[in-house]
């Protein structure tokens, strides 16, 4: 009982307030304490990691349903931002590659500084990390077939390596037209044995984009399997076909070229693990909220237009160590043998000759982010805790009350 300051007990009305008051106070924080939930997985305040329940954890009011404690007890896979390659500094961790191309294209690939001195590479001014095939020079054919002068291109590489992930593109615009062969892919400097993505890729005025792996022997890609688009060659294998590689192209005829880039382009997903490579193509108006919101949920996607499962190509010991890759190479291997079979016109070399072929042979990145896999260890919430240790410090607000109220 309390007393008042004249040393009398409190009666009346006063007297019920001061015992109602706090009781009332208690069965509020009970019922906010039952009504919000901790997040799954989350750690709200540190008050639901091992606390002791008051209360069994199958109760239904108090300790939660079995089912939900059950649900809640299973790991969870987040997909945590790892890196971002984006605005001003977009390439700052990338090397410029200036070596003769490995693909004998009739390309002169251009060092960082030339690059950026010529206005091959530059950030726009809304941040798109923009990259052309000069279009302005003129060359004459002598001066290609002797190879003494080839067009100005850009070839980049990321500094850093990376094994899994998920790699989500968004792109605005990606090269195309007759003697380009443009490619966003990932490999190391270890090829074949470490082996190579082909994530965007094709030549000419293709329309629809090409996922494609190449390895060492014994990989095959899976078909028909878990993706949308058409597969090619089943045979991942360099030696195989000239290098052909095992390919899927995508069904949508507006994953590449000229459509592609009038729909403003695009998102392009690789997600990398253990079990599978899986690319996905969404179009600018189809983007999933979860990819908009920077928390990506590939589980939720539909499936992929290309996949190589594990099941024909064990991932881990076919790929490691991966940089990302973007070049825009002309003619050679694939684009000068295939130029005219694609009706493009003259040949290859006069094409490149000419520098208003390639106005339309530009890469341009709105972003590239990173996400590492990460497996919520969601095992604590079995030890009797979680939304009880909510009830658990409900008990000690209502014991805290009750003491002050009587003593
Ligand atoms: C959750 O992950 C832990 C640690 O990796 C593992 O021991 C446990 O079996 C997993 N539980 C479930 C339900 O997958
Ligand atoms: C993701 O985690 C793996 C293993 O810890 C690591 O090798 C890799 O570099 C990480 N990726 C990024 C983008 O940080
Ligand atoms: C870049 O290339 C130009 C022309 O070939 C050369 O003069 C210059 O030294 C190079 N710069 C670097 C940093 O390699
Ligand atoms: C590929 O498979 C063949 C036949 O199964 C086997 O002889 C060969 O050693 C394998 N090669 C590799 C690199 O695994
Ligand atoms: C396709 O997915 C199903 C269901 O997850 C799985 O059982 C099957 O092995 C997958 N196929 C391939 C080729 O990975
Ligand atoms: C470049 O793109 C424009 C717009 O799509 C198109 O009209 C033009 O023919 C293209 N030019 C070349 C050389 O590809």
């Amino acid at each position: 009982m309390f007393m008042t300051r004249h040393g009398e007990f409190r009666r009346g009305l006063g007297w019920r307030c001061q015992i109602f008051t706090p009781i009332m106070l208690c069965l509020l924080t009970l019922i906010i304490c039952q009504v919000v939930r901790p997040v799954d997985g989350l750690d709200l305040f540190g008050f639901n990691v091992r606390m002791p329940s008051l209360f069994p954890r199958t109760g239904n009011v108090l300790g939660g349903t079995v089912q939900s404690l059950e649900k809640r007890a299973a790991n969870k896979t987040l997909w945590i931002l790892a890196k971002t390659y984006q605005g001003q500094t977009f390439f700052d961790e990338w090397d410029f590659y200036s070596g003769p191309d490995y693909t004998h294209g009739l390309v002169d690939y251009l060092n960082k500084t030339e690059a950026i001195a010529s206005g091959l590479a530059y950030i726009t001014e809304d941040g798109r990390a923009n990259m052309h095939v000069d279009s302005v020079t003129p060359l004459t054919l002598d001066e290609i077939n002797s190879q003494t002068k080839l067009r100005p291109s850009i070839r980049i590489s990321t500094q850093a390596k990376y094994n899994q992930g998920l790699f989500i593109l968004d792109v605005a615009q990606a090269p195309y037209g007759c003697g380009t062969w443009p490619a966003y892919w990932s490999t190391n400097e270890n090829w074949p044995n470490d082996g190579e993505i082909d994530i965007i890729e094709n030549v000419h005025s293709s329309v629809s984009n090409q996922v494609s792996w190449h390895t060492t022997a014994n990989c095959t890609l899976i078909s028909p399997g878990n993706y949308t688009g058409t597969a090619g060659s089943t045979t991942c294998d360099h030696n195989y076909m000239s290098n052909t590689g095992c390919g899927i192209v995508d069904q949508s005829i507006a994953s590449f070229g000229p459509t592609f880039n009038a729909k403003g382009g695009g998102v392009y997903a690789m997600k990398w693990d253990s079990n599978s490579i899986d690319v996905w193509f969404f179009y600018r108006s189809a983007i999933p909220d979860d990819i908009l919101t920077g928390l990506p949920s590939p589980g939720t996607w539909p499936l992929p237009s290309a996949s190589l499962s594990g099941l024909g190509c064990p991932i881990d010991t076919y790929f490691r160590n991966h940089m990302l890759i973007f070049d825009m190479t002309l003619c050679g291997d694939w684009a000068g043998t295939s130029y005219e079979a694609a009706g493009c016109p003259g040949t290859c070399a006069e094409r490149v000759a000419d520098p208003s072929s390639f106005v339309n042979a530009t890469w341009s990145i709105n972003s590239i982010k990173i996400y590492n896999q990460t497996v919520i260890n969601t095992a604590y919430l079995d030890a009797g805790t979680g939304r009880t240790g909510y009830s658990f410090w409900a008990a000690v607000f209502a014991l805290i009350a009750a003491l002050l109220l009587f003593l």
